[in-house]
């Protein structure tokens, strides 16, 4: 398996401070699960940590997909596709990690997650910054909102 940093980079950002920090939350529980796989026998650890890192996706979706409409970002539908998309992959996995996550799995796992974070973040991501310029306010309230319907 190639051993690069999954550290979250400050090119990575998207100029909206609440999707950085959930990118950097994603980050961290990708990096966990790793260390995770590193120690070994680590299958009920890993579990629980995938568990949160789809729970987390799906949070963290909804409230870009809520920012992306607030800005009118016109490429919103098909961002929200490539997002079920990649939340049923890790759905996949999670699955998979019922029936024990062994080291092979949790490598599939990592080259997916890696892939997925960096090329989504760099590539679909940035791609709606430009959008979301001059509408912090748009953006703080649709985020309070958000956060509200999810207590
Ligand atoms: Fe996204």
């Amino acid at each position: 398996m190639k051993k690069v940093p999954v550290e979250w980079t400050d090119e990575m950002s998207v100029g909206v401070d609440i999707i950085d920090k959930d990118h950097q939350k994603l980050f961290s529980l990708f990096k966990q699960l790793r260390s995770l796989n590193e120690e070994g026998n680590q299958s009920e650890a890993i579990t629980k940590v995938l568990t949160e890192l789809y729970e987390y996706t799906d949070y963290h979706f909804k409230r870009e997909e809520a920012v992306m409409e607030v800005c009118s970002y016109p490429h919103l539908n098909r961002h929200r596709q490539v997002h079920t998309a990649f939340a049923a992959g890790v759905k996949r996995f999670l699955d998979a990690a019922a029936g024990g996550a062994d080291e092979f799995m949790v490598n599939s796992l990592s080259e997916f997650l890696e892939d997925w974070l960096k090329e989504h973040i760099m590539g679909m991501d940035k791609d709606y910054e430009t959008w979301t310029v001059g509408k912090n306010n748009e953006i703080n309230e649709v985020n309070l909102d958000f956060e509200a319907s999810r207590k």
